[in-house]
């Protein structure tokens, strides 16, 4: 069977996207190791409920910034799925060099150094298009691939300060595996929805919610490429399993104008919110992403409507539109 007896490592097992990882892994028969912050916290609960779990999951206490602790989790594993990194809401950033920069990219080393010393094979490592669009020389028609990076000089500028992170620590992590000969592949998903697996919020999951509670104004970008979390889960899976060593993927699926994502999705499921009429994006807001070379891998993904259908009944389910 597939995965069978092969040991992973899942970092911030916990997270929104990490958490259909480890459920992937584990209904693929890995055993997994996952790293979590704060053992005991009710907001890893769900994590013992996956199937599998019981026999295949293992949870360490690591944090990005304690070599030692990654070493402990890491130890044993053939594979690693570098997803933890914070993603904060952005007006929440005082310090971005603490709470950003350096967990994201001393952090990544750190991963990455404990898996040299463990004689891992391959490292996923997640990072995000935050690494990829923000490039002001790109020719304004042509599709962003693989081959465009954000200008680190021009992120700083804009202090774009998860965008800086995220560009940094990915760009530091296919340098590290250059260098020493360690495999690691890049997957740059587009703003990630769909059900949560966990009980609370994640940052990104509070967009559509915003949409049914007069949050438009406050959301500030109204042009959105997605893609959904348990598809991403499967691209991880599928690199990690067909990719050659060194390659970056962009993962994404869907791209859309929040007006057309209230009038021909939300406003038919939900036809009781008082939508905001003055909902509208601009063209440079449009942003043209290809997951062509994903797709050649064998990528696929499911309809917009079915991830922002799941989205929102988990939304209810955990109280959010209340
Ligand atoms: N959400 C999106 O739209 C989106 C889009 C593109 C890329 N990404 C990337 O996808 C990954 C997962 O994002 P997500 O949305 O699933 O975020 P999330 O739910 O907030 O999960 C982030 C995880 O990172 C862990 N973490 C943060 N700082 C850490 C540290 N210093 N040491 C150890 N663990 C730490 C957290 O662990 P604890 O809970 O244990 O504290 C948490 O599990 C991130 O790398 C993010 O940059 C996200």
């Amino acid at each position: 069977m597939a995965g069978e007896n092969e040991r992973v490592c899942v970092t911030g097992a916990g997270g929104f996207a990490a958490s259909w990882i480890v459920k992937l892994l584990l209904s693929n028969n890995y055993i997994v190791h996952g790293t979590i912050r704060q053992p005991g916290d009710s907001k890893y609960d769900h994590l013992d409920k996956l199937e599998k779990a019981s026999e295949n999951l293992k949870l360490f206490k690591a944090d990005l910034l304690d070599y030692e602790s990654l070493c402990l989790a890491i130890s044993g594993c053939t594979g690693v799925f570098h997803v933890a990194s914070p993603v904060p809401f952005p007006t929440t950033i005082t310090d971005p060099e603490v709470q950003l920069l350096e967990p994201a990219v001393k952090g990544t080393l750190n991963v990455l150094k404990a898996c040299l010393e463990a004689k891992v094979k391959r490292v996923v490592v997640v990072s995000s298009i935050a690494a990829v669009v923000m490039n002001p020389n790109w020719p304004k028609d042509q599709v962003k691939d693989e081959s465009c990076w954000s200008d680190p000089e021009y992120v700083r500028s804009t202090k774009t300060w998860y965008y800086l992170s995220k560009t940094q620590a990915e760009a530091a992590a296919l340098e590290f595996g250059r260098s020493n000969g360690l495999e690691v592949v890049t997957v740059c998903p587009s703003l990630i929805l769909g059900p949560l697996l966990q009980s609370t919020m994640n940052t990104s999951s509070w967009l559509l919610p915003m949409c049914f509670k007069d949050g438009f104004e406050k959301i500030s970008f109204k042009y959105w490429t997605l893609v959904d979390a348990r598809d991403l889960a499967e691209a991880l899976l599928l690199v990690y399993k067909k990719s050659e060593a060194g390659e970056r993927y962009i993962c994404t699926a869907h791209a859309i104008g929040l007006e057309e994502v209230v009038d021909k999705y939300l406003k038919i499921s939900h036809p009781n919110y008082n939508y905001s009429q003055k909902l509208t994006h601009t063209e440079e807001e449009e942003e043209k992403l290809s997951s062509e070379k994903l797709e050649r891998l064998g990528w696929s993904y499911r309809p917009l409507g079915e991830t922002l259908i799941d989205s929102i009944e988990s939304y209810r389910k955990i109280g959010v539109l209340d």
